[in-house]
């Protein structure tokens, strides 16, 4: 299943839009490299992007957050390392033991539907009050 870019995803931040949709590609790539049967070079090479993707999109976002001092930057922030750290020990595991159907459906749920609910859930908020300081 491919996730797709949808009006209610956008936060109204062009930065913060851009890399998320660059996000929700790099999981569609993973999850099409595992379920087409490509090899491990192609498989990790995907693994790779997701996790330096993430780490630089989150540092992005906190960096916002810090300029426009948004209030719940550490609750916000623990979110974003959980999520790493799963990231990080999800393509440990597939790097390990290949793309089974088990760690495939940790993608969808743990990455790709995390990241679909931290959008509409955690980051329309931090967008939000971005704009309330005149951005
Ligand atoms: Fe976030």
């Amino acid at each position: 299943m491919a996730y797709a870019w949808t009006k209610d995803l956008e936060t109204g931040n062009s930065l913060i839009d851009t890399q998320h949709q660059q996000l929700i590609t790099a999981i569609n790539e993973l999850l099409n490299a595992c379920s087409s049967g490509q090899g491990k070079d192609v498989i990790n090479k995907t693994l790779d992007f997701l996790e330096n993707y993430t780490a630089k999109h989150f540092g992005d976002e906190e960096v916002l957050q810090i300029k426009y001092q948004y209030p719940d930057y550490l609750n916000h922030k623990s979110l974003h390392e959980n999520f790493k750290k799963f990231v990080k020990e999800l393509a440990i595991q597939i790097k390990k033991d290949g793309p089974t159907a088990g760690l495939i459906s940790k993608v969808s749920f743990g990455v790709g539907d995390w990241l679909i609910n931290h959008i509409k859930k955690e980051d329309t908020k931090v967008a939000g009050h971005i704009r309330s300081k005149g951005n």
